[in-house]
């Protein structure tokens, strides 16, 4: 019986692990040097997290949540995504008392979406989020962080960030109203996909992919001539330190993001060599949110990115798979061996060895593997109690007792 991967999974060996505890390990570097903690969260919660935070005519809500009712029916649905989780997290355990908190997570999320390059139904993101500062510092502070830890695992990947601002929640449900009244009036324009929205969530239509779409998009009104002057203020705050970080910018006025739980900033990340999955990190400001799912009336902002995505991007690794390899010269000699692999291995080293007793293959291979030695156990280094240690970048080789040899490591 031949049972293959689900549909939209993936298994991740070989470069590709490298390239993940990669992510995982600078994601953890940069949350410390930033002060944020990390917060582990169930995969799955109560369906009632997701449904009206996400908005109950996203398209994660209504097509694309993996849910289930269990056993005493309660209805479940595995995460689609992290900030419902963190903040539900953050309220059950009390982690709202001090404020701001900055907090982090990576994990799987599950969405039902058609796959392909850069979008699969299980997938693992990177999350940053501080719970309860109103000062548009955190969003510059968050955004930096992305910008950091994209430069250190992109280095040579063309980046930009869009950036938009949505003012407050009155702002965006007029703003809503507007564009509901302008996408009726130019209906003859739109996909029908598009026309399905006009009522029920305009602004879907406009990160709308339909090239049917675009030309009415283009001329729709945009929320940045609806926002108050203060929130105007700070979105200008907010990108002239961006441009002196030296982040590379672009005012995208149709930005909305695909949550419905965002207001003031949004901004995505977004780079041309991923095709149509473009967008690497994604988020904004979410004032309100906490409140609606029991907490403090406290803001939020934060973002994700698609760990899948940066690996795409990301250049190989070569992993040694060890420093130090064993050639043992024939079987006798076995017990003699594991002498010093016992002992280099406690004392820190990682050492490797083939089952080939074949010095030919050993030293090939370690030569494949880029290891820095290679130990040598034969007749003479039983004989004399003592392993022959190859320095493998020049040749070099010495007998020397198993105390030694952690000198000449040194
Ligand atoms: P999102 O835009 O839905 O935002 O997802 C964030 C990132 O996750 C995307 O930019 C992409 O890199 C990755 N991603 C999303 N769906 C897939 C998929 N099917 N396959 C592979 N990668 C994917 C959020 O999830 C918000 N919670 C972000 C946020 C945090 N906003 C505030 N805080």
């Amino acid at each position: 019986m031949k049972i293959n991967p689900v549909r939209g999974t993936h298994d991740l060996f070989g470069d590709e692990v490298n390239k993940f505890n990669k992510v995982i390990f600078e994601v953890r570097e940069i949350a410390q040097k930033f002060g944020f903690n990390e917060l582990i969260t169930p995969i799955f919660e109560s369906s009632d997290l997701f449904k009206k935070p996400l908005g109950d005519q996203s398209d994660v809500v209504l097509k694309e949540m993996y849910t289930f009712n269990d056993r005493n029916k309660d209805e479940i649905t595995l995460r689609p995504e992290y900030t419902t989780p963190m903040i539900r997290a953050a309220i059950s355990n009390g982690l709202l008392n001090n404020l701001p908190a900055k907090l982090f997570g990576t994990g799987q999320m599950f969405r039902r979406e058609r796959p392909q390059k850069g979008r699969y139904r299980q997938f693992n993101q990177i999350n940053f989020e501080n719970f309860g500062s109103n000062d548009y510092f955190a969003d510059i502070e968050i955004i930096c962080l992305a910008n950091v830890l994209i430069k250190k695992l992109l280095p040579d990947t063309k980046i930009t960030l869009h950036i938009n601002s949505l003012g407050d929640r009155e702002n965006l449900s007029d703003y809503k109203k507007i564009l509901s009244r302008f996408f009726n009036d130019n209906q003859k324009s739109l996909s029908k996909e598009s026309i399905d929205k006009i009522h029920t969530n305009p602004l879907r239509i406009l990160d709308s992919k339909n090239d049917e779409d675009n030309e009415i998009i283009k001329k729709s009104p945009k929320i940045i001539d609806f926002i108050s002057k203060a929130d105007l203020n700070n979105h200008e705050e907010i990108k002239k330190s961006l441009i002196d970080l030296g982040i590379s910018i672009f005012e995208d006025l149709n930005l909305v993001r695909g949550l419905d739980y965002y207001c003031h900033t949004v901004f995505e990340f977004k780079t041309n060599q991923l095709g149509s999955q473009d967008t690497i990190i994604g988020g904004g400001r979410y004032d309100g949110l906490i409140k609606m799912l029991g907490g403090k009336d406290i803001p939020g902002v934060g973002w994700a990115g698609g760990i899948e995505r940066i690996m795409i991007l990301m250049k190989n690794i070569i992993q040694k798979n060890s420093d130090i390899h064993l050639a043992i010269l024939d079987t006798s000699y076995k017990n003699h061996a594991i002498k010093i692999y016992d002992f280099l291995i406690q004392n820190n080293y990682s050492v490797y060895w083939n089952y080939k007793y074949n010095l030919k293959k050993s030293l090939s291979l370690a030569n494949e593997k880029n290891a820095d030695y290679l130990i040598i156990v034969g007749e003479n280094e039983k004989i004399n109690n003592n392993f022959t240690i190859k320095k493998l970048s020049n040749g070099e080789q010495i007998s020397l007792n198993i105390n030694d040899i952690l000198d000449y490591l040194k």
